[in-house]
């Protein structure tokens, strides 16, 4: 599926907006603070169902009342999403829902410039980047996770509360038990997958023989559903203290290893690139692989970050994807 226009009102800082795709490359070029990053924020919202950078009350433009933003596909799907500082709507074609279901979500992959600090990011930053991954890869993993995150939230509140009994805890300990497990299965079969192809992806783009693999860590690699319920208890005092849940898969590491070395200390800047380069290739071909769907392509503002050799890699890894490109200047790209 193709975007043929989208358009925005009372969006960020556009009070009309409007933009024609073309199947292959669009190019927003603007100054800093024009407002390029909302549109692509606005596709994401449209595709993903929500924004990948705030909330709604956030992204309405000041001293308006709402927002609507419209895609519209060239198979005919139009989807529509409005705010109006209460509730949210998507509309497609004639129906109207409070959230995008997965069937009417279509994959998009988002290069942002902050993708470039992955390696030596926070922990919670790569747990972010991986969710949002297989999230996409696979709706199942969306719902868990979805289900994780809204139980240990609860869980959090509750603890933060001053009268609490431990047996008020157990549905929520029992929905991350369960849940929790689930995610971890998921994390190691799709690092794994993603462990296939990445060195022969990077060989592609840096034109060398170094070996870069992710190593995915948790703490719940022997555990079964019960032993973890028993586990949260006798945490229990712990978190009391604390306000919060001091274990679970919420706290599981992605590590990039450069031959046999942490990358974050061992890989220099050029080779970063080409790595977080090529794990953007790997994931537009898992996502064809295995939702036999062409992703669209969103580069934000990252061509000023990569020298001629990796912008041209990345132009022509994704030559047969309708790629949107947001930039200060206009660049050139050697062939
Ligand atoms: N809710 C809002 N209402 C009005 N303006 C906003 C809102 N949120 C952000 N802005 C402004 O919108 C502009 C666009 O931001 P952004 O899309 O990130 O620009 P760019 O990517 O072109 O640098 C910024 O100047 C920001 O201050
Ligand atoms: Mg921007």
């Amino acid at each position: 599926m193709l975007i043929k226009s989208i358009s925005l009102k009372n969006f960020r800082n556009h009070t009309d907006y409007f933009l024609k795709c073309n199947p292959t490359t669009t190019l927003i070029l603007g100054e800093n603070g024009c407002g390029k990053t909302s549109v692509l924020e606005a596709i994401y919202i449209l595709t993903q169902g929500k924004s990948f950078r705030a909330t709604d009350p956030d992204i309405i433009k000041r001293e308006t009342d709402f927002y609507r933003i419209e895609i519209n596909f060239d198979t005919g799907v139009k989807i529509i999403a409005t705010y109006d500082n209460l509730n949210k709507t998507f509309q497609i074609s004639d129906k109207k829902t409070k959230r995008l279901s997965a069937k009417n979500k279509y994959p998009v992959i988002l290069f942002l410039p902050s993708d470039l600090n992955l390696i030596s990011g926070s922990p919670s930053r790569r747990r972010d980047y991986f969710d949002r991954f297989f999230s996409t890869l696979n709706p199942i993993y969306a719902s868990v996770l979805n289900k994780y995150e809204k139980a240990l939230s609860q869980r959090n509140k509750l603890l933060k509360t001053e009268y609490i009994k431990k047996d008020t805890l157990f549905p929520w300990d029992l929905i991350l038990a369960k849940n929790g497990l689930i995610l971890k299965n998921f994390r190691h079969q799709f690092i794994e997958e993603i462990n296939q192809y990445l060195t022969t992806t990077y060989r592609s783009i840096a034109e060398n023989n170094d070996e870069i693999t992710i190593e995915y860590t948790t703490d719940y690699n022997e555990i079964t559903e019960a032993e973890f319920l028993k586990l949260l208890e006798q945490k229990y005092e712990k978190d009391r203290v604390l306000g919060h849940t001091s274990i679970g898969v919420q706290r599981d590491n992605y590590e990039f290893i450069f031959n046999q070395k942490p990358a974050d200390g061992s890989a220099s800047r050029g080779e970063t690139r080409s790595i977080i380069l090529a794990l953007k290739f790997i994931e537009a071909r898992l996502i064809v692989e295995k939702l036999n769907q062409k992703p669209i392509i969103l580069l934000d503002d990252v061509f000023s970050e990569l020298d001629n050799k990796r912008r041209s890699c990345l132009i022509n890894n994704f030559k047969n994807h309708q790629v949107i490109i947001t930039s200060v200047e206009k660049f050139t790209i050697e062939k």
